[in-house]
């Protein structure tokens, strides 16, 4: 197929090249449909991620305007943080009840069916050098969060801040300014609903 394409443009006029132009993107787009049905089972595996502990984990949602923020902390990671059977530490809700609550949770649940991935993004800004994240650091940050994370704010105080707080030791949230990036489904139906009754 690669032939025909590189030698029809001065061997043909235009309405051959276009036809057979057309024909090389039908076959190419056959054979990569076929890829996909062959390789269903190994295409899927590839997006299994693993984990280091301290990893920032993102969790995309599905309405897309924002994400959800864990760290990762086991259970095999091989540091102890009291996390027992549990793979991530974060903050879980925007509820009046669950405002001040960061914990441990399970991996499984959370990624429902979301494609987390690994989102150490600050790793090579020099303002978060790689001393202050080791997982000794990673730990005390986490056993003092478990202790108290003080109340949620979507702005100065989300998921993001929390995830980043423990890994790098400065909570940053980067969407915050651009959007709204929260912890879950209940603050984005918040802000719709005051958006939609006249705002805030
Ligand atoms: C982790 O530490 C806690 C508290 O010190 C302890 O109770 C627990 O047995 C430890 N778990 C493992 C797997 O070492
Ligand atoms: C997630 O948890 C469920 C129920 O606890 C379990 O059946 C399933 O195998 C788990 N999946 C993974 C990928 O660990």
């Amino acid at each position: 197929m690669l032939h025909v394409l590189l030698l029809s443009p001065c061997q043909l006029s235009t309405a051959a090249t276009m036809k057979s132009l057309i024909l090389a993107a039908v076959i190419l787009q056959l054979v990569i449909i076929g890829i996909k049905t062959d390789g269903k089972v190994s295409y899927f595996h590839i997006t299994v991620v693993k984990y280091q502990f301290g990893d920032i984990i993102e969790f995309p949602r599905k309405i897309g305007t924002y994400s959800h923020y864990a760290v990762y902390v086991g259970p095999e990671s091989g540091v102890n943080v009291s996390q027992g059977d549990n793979g991530i530490f974060h903050r879980t809700g925007t509820s009046l009840c669950k405002r001040y609550t960061c914990e441990f949770g399970k991996l499984n649940k959370t990624r429902g069916k979301s494609n987390d991935k690994k989102r150490n993004y600050l790793d090579n800004d020099k303002e978060y050098p790689a001393e202050n994240r080791t997982p000794v650091k990673i730990r005390e940050r986490i056993e003092e969060k478990n202790e108290e994370c003080r109340k949620y704010k979507v702005f100065t105080n989300n998921c993001e801040h929390l995830a980043t707080y423990v890994r790098y030791g400065i909570g940053r949230s980067l969407q915050v300014s651009g959007r709204l990036n929260s912890c879950n489904i209940n603050v984005f139906i918040i802000f719709f609903y005051k958006v939609t009754s006249g705002g805030f």
